[in-house]
């Protein structure tokens, strides 16, 4: 098989490449620029989930080893009632666990109220999230705009040098739909919500996210096992399962060809014969490949007419 090898390390360092890609995320939306403005935030960008938009400002202290950063961070929430975490993580991995937080929580009766809270592997155990005061949170606001849903959350973080490194920071950021108290319960665990953490230089913006990653990997070679019909990783899924298919049989084929070849047999009968066997199977591939695509164009032309029937 020496002849896949250079396409194998190609595909191999095409991939790293794809794992050390870090960005420069686009700028806020309109409304969530307007709000930031509002509020005198210089810099924003969108988080990559949950449709989380982030702005800062900071302000270096060399000398006393402390920089203070000003953030606010916002998303619309689908439902009235919920939760809204951000918070810093300065374990050296990008995860929940560690991570010191903000949680916004907005109470059925129509409260809202916003507190600090460590979240430990405990809290991943299942154990209650209770408030916990921690020293380096300033000055909290947890907010709702009536006129575009945005739920928001702000503070001022002093944040003490070496522990805090501004310039590759681990943040972490949540909601959740339920709440009892001031306890957030458990969030959903969708791609959007385990996706939710980076690490970013804000001191320029550049971010580098887990799930920007994962996201990749997942396009590219689908590791998830198969996602449901209705997942959007479903498409990435099939395209990458029929063509991993058809060229694992093109590579066999070809593998025992070869061999054929190695074993140098002194007439031609099973490089004829093996030509037989593939002719017979190209064939009956052709038919099932026939037969497939007709039942696919016929469901997809069901589909549109049931659409358009529910439209009318
Ligand atoms: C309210 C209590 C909470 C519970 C019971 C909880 C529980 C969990 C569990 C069980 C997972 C693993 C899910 C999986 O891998 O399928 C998880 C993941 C995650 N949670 Fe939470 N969580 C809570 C609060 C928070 C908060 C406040 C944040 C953000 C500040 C957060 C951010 C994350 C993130 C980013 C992940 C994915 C990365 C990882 O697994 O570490 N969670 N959580």
């Amino acid at each position: 098989m020496y002849i896949f090898r250079g396409p194998v390390i190609v595909f191999i360092l095409a991939l790293f490449s794809l794992l050390s890609t870090t960005s420069q995320r686009s700028t806020c939306s309109e409304a969530f620029s307007k709000l930031k403005e509002d509020r005198h935030f210089e810099q924003c960008m969108k988080l990559p989930t949950l449709g989380a938009e982030f702005a800062w400002n900071i302000q270096e202290d060399h000398a006393r080893q402390v920089n203070q950063i000003d953030v606010f961070f916002g998303t619309r929430l689908h439902a009235e009632i919920g939760w809204l975490a951000w918070g810093v993580n300065p374990t050296n991995e990008l995860k929940m666990v560690g991570t010191r937080a903000i949680i916004g929580i907005s109470m059925p009766n129509g409260t809202r109220a916003i507190d600090t809270y460590n979240v430990t592997a405990a809290t991943k155990l299942g154990c209650g999230l209770q408030p916990l005061k921690i020293d380096f949170f300033k000055n909290m606001k947890i907010e709702y705009s009536d006129k575009n849903h945005y739920f928001m959350i702000s503070a001022s973080l002093y944040l003490p040098e070496p522990e805090y490194n501004i310039s590759s920071l681990n943040h972490v950021w949540q909601v959740g739909y339920q709440s009892n108290g001031m306890e957030p319960l458990m969030h959903p665990t969708s791609l959007q919500n385990v996706d939710s953490a980076e690490t970013i230089n804000l001191k320029t913006g550049v971010s580098e996210g887990v799930g920007q990653h994962r996201h990749h990997l997942r396009k590219m070679l689908a590791l998830r096992l198969k996602p449901r019909r209705t997942d959007e990783y479903r498409k990435f899924w099939n395209l990458y399962h029929h063509c991993l298919g058809y060229a694992l049989l093109a590579a066999i084929s070809v593998d025992i060809f070869l061999g054929i070849g190695i074993l140098r047999p002194l007439d031609h009968a099973w490089k004829w014969s093996y030509f037989g066997v593939l002719g017979i199977l190209g064939v009956i591939f052709l038919l099932f490949e026939i037969y497939s695509w007709c039942k696919f164009l016929n469901q997809k032309e069901k589909n549109n007419q049931e659409q358009r029937s529910q439209n009318k």
